[in-house]
């Protein structure tokens, strides 16, 4: 590495280590005797839980489970009680599955290595790591959410942390500055200034001991880091619902067929491909007035939208009938219903009643 980069590197570590002497946490309950196994129950509980709710719950998990004997010794239901509050009980199951595992294959001591401890149940790298430097001072870099957004916005990485190139990128940058020495107080307040100082909103950035070396400060474009998940882009589809009144006032449904979208459900008819007089003479009806776009709107599914144009036209019914002898087909009075509706048309058929003629339904 050329000289002027690890110099770089350098005075990163020692602004972080600096400000981690006069301002970091070192009073967690976790920070007092770390014992690879008090530090290890300590990172679990913090993966989806803050310092401040954790800490009661830990304190009452150490006093029951005060070893990895004790741990893997309880039962699941003793586990899970102590757990009970903090959510995510996955990583309950996890923390005594690996008790078990710790205590039957490693004589009840965590594994030292990155490889051995990622190979345990709920232990990513992150974890690992930090269980080794924060319990043994070993020289292993974290990544934790918290060190991803001040990373990504020290070094401006681009992208979004879940595809593996940012990932792998935020990693390097992680190695990079993390200091062989002091590795432990390092990480600690790598993740105390991502938790308190550079927070996802309104970053302190005055108070920020990384503020004269960050790309994102200098360009003031903090709040782009890190990358955000890309909206998956999904597909529009449009089609025409066709609103046809007969002189009863009452509006022709057809059931759907069994599979498919709305499947067995009652919606108006789709005008299809073909045009609406084709579509109304092989129904055997005819209009009486001009037909018209009464409403436009989108419904969204998994896998596409859906932009609906409502066409109606008002009808009356030819002496060869051919919808009305078939079982799927109903003119529908607004009340009686034979069974289930598509949801989009009660809200077309809400327009409807409710008298308006020309809504424009904005697209979403
Ligand atoms: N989040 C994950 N690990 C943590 C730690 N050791 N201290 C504070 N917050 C954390």
């Amino acid at each position: 590495m050329p000289a002027a980069k690890k110099q770089a590197d350098h005075a990163f570590a020692q602004l972080v280590l600096t400000w981690f002497d006069k301002h970091g946490r070192k009073h967690l309950p976790w920070q007092q005797n770390p014992t690879p196994y008090r530090v290890w129950v300590s990172e679990i509980m913090l993966q989806q839980t803050q310092v401040a709710t954790a800490t009661p719950y830990y304190e009452r998990f150490m006093q029951r489970f005060p070893s990895m004997l004790h741990l893997a010794e309880a039962s699941i239901d003793d586990v899970l009680a102590h757990w009970s509050g903090l959510g995510y009980y996955a990583r309950a199951r996890n923390l005594h599955r690996c008790a078990v595992t710790v205590v039957a294959d490693h004589d009840g001591e965590l594994p030292t290595t990155l490889d051995a401890l990622q190979a345990l149940p709920g232990i990513g790298r992150s974890t690992a790591a930090a269980v080794l430097s924060l319990s043994g001072g070993q020289h292993e870099a974290i990544l934790d959410g918290n060190v991803k957004r001040v990373l990504a916005r020290c070094f401006c990485v681009d992208g979004w942390p879940g595809k593996k190139p940012v990932l792998d990128s935020l990693w390097l940058h992680s190695e990079k500055v993390t200091p062989a020495k002091r590795t432990g107080p390092f990480n600690q307040a790598m993740m105390d200034i991502g938790a308190t100082v550079c927070t996802r909103t309104k970053p302190q950035c005055q108070q920020c001991p990384l503020v004269s070396l960050c790309g994102a400060y200098k360009k003031g474009t903090q709040a782009s880091y890190p990358g955000k998940k890309p909206k998956k882009s999904i597909p529009v589809k449009t089609t025409t619902m066709l609103v046809l009144r007969n002189n009863a006032h009452r509006v022709l449904l057809e059931q759907r067929p069994p599979s498919g979208i709305w499947g067995g459900l009652w919606s108006l008819p789709e005008q299809g491909e073909s045009s609406l007089e084709e579509w109304l003479t092989s129904a055997g009806l005819v209009a009486t007035e001009k037909s018209e776009s009464v409403a436009q709107f989108r419904h969204t599914f998994s896998h596409y939208h859906l932009d609906i144009d409502v066409v109606a036209v008002n009808v009356k019914q030819q002496s060869a009938n051919v919808v009305l002898e078939a079982d799927a087909y109903v003119w529908f009075d607004g009340e009686n219903l034979p069974g289930g509706i598509a949801a989009p048309m009660k809200k077309i058929l809400a327009l409807l009643t409710d008298d308006a003629t020309q809504t424009q339904l904005a697209l979403s």
